[in-house]
């Protein structure tokens, strides 16, 4: 069956789907009428974060079945418009998990050690030891906004950096097991305890815009929010505005609210430090990744066969 790729997918999984039999067109970058157009007679749809399956690409593409994003958010698929349309919808949630929690770590140690700074001062042939002071994450609270599988690697991570973690997720019933360490909170209770606030849910109407000025307002002062979940979560000019007035000492920010975002004024900040959306951006974590969406089209079109 003819299977359109628009995201860049690991190699082995591209390998994978033709071993099976299957017809890959593999065409980066479409969206809308071009998407439509390329889909004509695909079954399968296998994307990441930059294809936009809209309810309209979905009315558009009558013979599309599947649609399988490599990596966990679904927020560029139109859930909705596809159950209509019977076409069925999988991710790979688990895949890029570690990477994002380490990356978490690199952001926030590069924010608070200040490494950024310090190499391009170095690399212009200064010697600014004492500029650059940082400080520890020992001891420091972290709070989680999200306890799913990403949220539970940044505790683990933040436990070997012996943070006093604590956690506030509506949607977990039960407490995992082994976690008791991490202190349950509401997201009040998250935000008053935040020396370092990161952000792990899905973007949704119910989280859209989740942290704005009064949860900001709500953050002790001198805090530093981390970001590497969406970038629609955050008020970013009410982010821009509490780190200007020194509210917030820093941010560490993986994604923004329009990717790619152009010059951000978060950018001119000198306590800003990003990165153009690389959670998942690990050999590891594309493998993985890869060969889950591999596996789910795969068995997806062997159904549809049956
Ligand atoms: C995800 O949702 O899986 C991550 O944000 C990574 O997205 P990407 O696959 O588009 O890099």
């Amino acid at each position: 069956m003819k299977i359109l790729v628009t995201d860049s997918l690991d190699h082995a999984a591209l390998s994978r789907l033709r071993a099976a039999g299957h017809e890959v067109v593999e065409l980066p970058g479409l969206q809308g009428e071009a998407l439509i157009g390329a889909l004509v007679e695909c079954r399968a749809l296998v994307i990441r974060g930059g294809t936009r399956v809209t309810s309209e690409v979905l009315r558009g593409s009558p013979s599309l079945r599947v649609v399988v994003r490599a990596g966990s958010g679904l927020d560029n698929v139109d859930q909705a418009a596809a159950r209509r349309q019977g076409v069925a919808v999988f991710n790979t949630p688990a895949a890029n998990a570690v990477s994002v929690a380490e990356l978490v770590f690199g952001l926030l140690l590069a924010l608070e050690r200040r490494i950024a700074g310090a190499f391009a001062s170095l690399r212009g042939g200064a010697w600014e030891k004492f500029h650059f002071m940082g400080r520890e994450l020992s001891g420091r609270r972290l709070s989680l906004i999200g306890f799913g599988r990403i949220g539970r690697e940044v505790a683990l991570r933040a436990r070997a950096f012996e943070m006093r973690v604590s956690a506030c997720d509506p949607l977990v019933a039960a407490w995992p097991a082994g976690f008791t360490w991490v202190e349950r909170v509401t997201l009040e209770g998250a935000l008053e305890r935040a020396d370092v606030l990161s952000l792990h849910v899905p973007l949704g109407p119910e989280t859209r815009g989740l942290i704005g000025p009064s949860e900001f307002a709500s953050m002790p002062q001198g805090a530093v929010l981390v970001n590497v979940a969406r970038g629609g979560l955050v008020d970013e000019p009410a982010l821009l505005d509490a780190l200007i007035r020194g509210h917030l000492s820093g941010a560490a920010l993986d994604v923004f609210s329009t990717e790619p975002p152009g010059s951000h004024p978060l950018f001119d900040l000198p306590n800003v430090v990003a990165t153009p959306h690389l959670g998942a951006s690990t050999l590891e974590a594309q493998r993985r990744a890869g060969e889950e969406a591999a596996t789910a089209v795969i068995e997806a079109l062997a159904a549809l066969e049956s």
